[in-house]
């Protein structure tokens, strides 16, 4: 329909806004692109040792995912939260700014988690911390907290809304396919170090 149309495009317009990079660039680090993994996303600001930034960049591209949806809901109108949701995911993984060259969502997906369902966002929130806390290692928790967000959003939220997250979780996957392949093979940067 019509608002799912402008919900998506209306999420993808705010979910291609590239935090990290913008952030860094203000800043004037060297391009984020050429360090550690060169993703754009706050794991990878955080290995130029900008704390700050890295922190500045997960608010900035959660931010714009929940502000995606809730915006969508009250100018368009409720059907249009899950494409805006949809498209404000796909904007940060593919935005047309940089070349469809984005980042792998784990921040936006957490943001327009916490405006769908937000008892899910806490558990991603909890599983993350968990993970990282443990295990060093920004993609696995990523990874996992991305699953069980998807299975408690089934629980929790109407179907649609568990659909949604568990097919946005896929795709957070398969954006993380080099980390999961260096996780297999013991080589995966840990959270703050370079490279
Ligand atoms: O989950 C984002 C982070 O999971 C991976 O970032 O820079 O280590 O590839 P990076």
């Amino acid at each position: 329909t019509l608002s799912s149309v402008a919900g998506l495009l209306l999420g993808y317009l705010l979910g291609s806004i590239p935090f990290g990079l913008i952030l860094t660039r203000m800043a004037g680090t060297q391009d984020i692109r050429s360090i550690g993994s060169g993703n754009i996303g706050a794991t990878n600001v955080l290995r130029t040792g900008r704390k700050g930034l890295a922190a500045a960049t997960l608010l900035g591209d959660a931010l714009k995912g929940t502000l995606a949806v809730l915006l969508a809901s009250q100018l368009i109108g409720p059907e249009a939260a899950l494409p805006a949701a949809l498209g404000a995911f796909l904007g940060h993984l593919f935005p047309v700014w940089l070349g469809f060259k984005g980042g792998k969502g784990v921040a936006t997906f957490l943001g327009v988690t916490l405006a769908l369902a937000w008892q899910a966002a806490l558990v991603f929130a909890v599983a993350w911390l968990a993970v990282a806390f443990i295990s060093r290692y920004s993609s696995l928790a990523a990874l996992v907290a991305s699953l069980l967000t998807a299975l408690a959003a089934f629980i929790i939220a109407p179907p649609p809304t568990g659909l949604l997250l568990a097919i946005l979780a896929a795709l957070l996957w398969f954006m993380h396919r080099t980390n999961i392949s260096r996780l297999l093979t013991g080589t995966e940067g840990k959270i703050g170090k370079k490279g």
